[in-house]
């Protein structure tokens, strides 16, 4: 997803608007992806209707939540460090409450209140509508845990309260769940099967924002090229829909274009593309609607057919490298990039180095790149030992590392001299004068500010560039 705001990057803290009337105050933070972040802002919209204000400072938070990510033991070491320093809170403020939310909760369920004293309420992904029940359980004292998986939850009525946000971007929510089973990835085993939003609550939500003076919207989903609407329930169940539900069925490619033709002015991304699901349709309706980003995050995980196969990604290298071909050719500019596992168990040098030799062939923009941490549960736990020493997952993880910075710096360097379409978020985090926004392919420009403004689209002509930013000067206003 644009990709994994990762657990790295810490969690972030979100705010409501404060309304004074509200008396308990909600503390929220959110680790791992997106997706992640997009349903805090469904829980702030669902207690803010329970008379939830929110606050930054812990300390003076009735309710604290932490929306939590499962994905690496690494995430959820820092969720665990988290719930120390709540701990240390606690002894100030007795009253305080804490909620687990997400994929943790999800994969501990009731093992959460024995593991972690702090914690008073368990919260799964689908079951943030019950939220309101399980306060009260907690207001009377008792523990309340609720992990129950949905086959319909979408959560495609509520109108999410939009934290922290620029007022530019935002996420829109339209699949849940992943029916993929990649033998390392949790995220089928905490989010559920998969299942798709109907797009009239997408359109509407779109359209709002774009009231609201949006300007830029990412779509998203574990798996978004897996969407199909046809009337409600799980994907996997598609088959015994009725010939008239399949026939009417809506896919991602057709409602990429009905977004992008309904808001011609917003610009469109969407994450996460998985390469066994991506049709030549979406590659076409990309290269239809210039108001959608030519960019896409193809993770791959492994160059090596062998390792592919072990990790259940239902592609081969040749396939791959056949979908970026037909990316290159349809949409000729199209910004790639990339999620790399180093050190998948048996994982042998000369996988390794398929891996890097994929990189090389494609040359991707930017990428996410993890080092192996075994999942408990996964299919790759139970079926292979994790036999790759922490030390050489980290060596081939820094040669990955390493490799990607050079192709970052070439794809920017190519960039030098051209003018790229920029919208502008916020103040670069360098320099209070200058602006600092993306460009179509998703990498980051800087530019002085002049008399542009934050939502401005703006041409900037690029001067100079490191690895990772384009550093240039605003040439006018796009004309839309
Ligand atoms: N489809 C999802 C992928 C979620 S996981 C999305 O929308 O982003 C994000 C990335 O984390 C994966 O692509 C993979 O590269 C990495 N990852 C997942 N499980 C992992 C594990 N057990 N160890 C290391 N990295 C992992
Ligand atoms: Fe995980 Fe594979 Fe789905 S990485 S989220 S099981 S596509």
């Amino acid at each position: 997803m644009e990709k994994m705001i990762d657990e790295q990057l810490q969690g972030t803290t979100l705010a409501l608007d404060s309304k004074k009337d509200h008396k308990r105050k909600l503390y929220i933070e959110s680790y791992g992806c997106q997706m992640n972040f997009s349903d805090s802002e469904i829980v702030a919209s669902i207690l803010a209707k329970e008379g939830f204000n929110t606050t930054q400072l812990l300390e003076e938070a009735d309710l604290v939540l932490v929306n939590t990510c499962s994905i690496r033991d690494k995430a959820e070491q820092t969720v665990r460090k988290r719930l120390e320093k709540f701990n240390a809170v606690k002894k100030i403020n007795p009253t305080m409450k804490v909620g687990v939310l997400g994929c943790m909760a999800e994969r501990l369920k009731s093992k959460f209140l024995e593991e972690e004293k702090i914690v008073d309420m368990v919260v799964g992904p689908d079951a943030y509508k019950d939220l309101p029940n399980l306060l009260q359980e907690i207001d009377e004292g008792r523990n309340a845990v609720n992990v129950i998986l949905s086959k319909e939850e979408t959560y495609g009525d509520i109108a999410p309260v939009r934290l922290q946000s620029n007022g530019v971007s935002a996420f829109v929510s339209i699949t849940r769940g992943c029916d993929n089973m990649c033998t390392f990835c949790v995220v089928p085993f905490t989010r559920g099967r998969e299942r798709s939003r109907d797009p009239k609550s997408i359109l509407e939500e779109v359209n709002q924002l774009w009231d609201q003076g949006y300007k830029e919207i990412t779509l998203l989903g574990q798996n978004v090229d897996s969407y199909l609407w046809y009337g409600g329930g799980l994907k996997k169940d598609f088959v015994q829909a009725s010939e008239l539900q399949q026939k009417t069925a809506v896919n991602f490619s057709q409602l990429l274009d009905l977004v992008a033709q309904a808001q011609p002015g917003m610009r469109i991304r969407f994450s996460t593309s998985n390469p066994q699901d991506m049709t030549h349709d979406v590659l076409y309706t990309m290269q239809n609607h210039d108001n959608i980003c030519n960019y896409i995050h193809l993770p791959v995980q492994s160059g090596s057919d062998c390792v592919l196969k072990k990790m259940n990604r239902l592609h081969t290298r040749q396939e791959y490298i056949e979908l970026i071909d037909a990316i290159r050719q349809i949409i000729p500019d199209c910004g790639i990039s990339q999620d790399m596992i180093a050190g998948f168990p048996e994982e042998t040098e000369e996988d390794h180095k398929d891996t890097l030799s994929l990189m090389e062939y494609v040359k991707y923009d930017f990428g996410f790149m993890f080092a192996y941490s075994e999942r408990p549960g996964t299919l790759a736990a139970r079926k292979f030992e994790d036999n790759i020493p922490e030390s050489l997952k980290k060596k081939r993880l820094q040669e990955i590392v390493n490799l990607q910075q050079k192709h970052s710096l070439y794809r920017t360097q190519k960039m030098v001299g051209k003018e790229v379409e920029v919208l502008i978020e916020k103040t670069s985090k360098k320099s209070e004068a200058h602006w600092s926004g993306r460009n179509q392919q998703n990498t980051v420009v800087v530019f002085p500010k002049e008399n542009y403004n934050v939502g401005d689209f703006v041409n900037v002509k690029i001067n100079e560039c490191t690895s990772a930013t384009l550093i240039g000067e605003a040439v006018g206003l796009v004309k839309k």
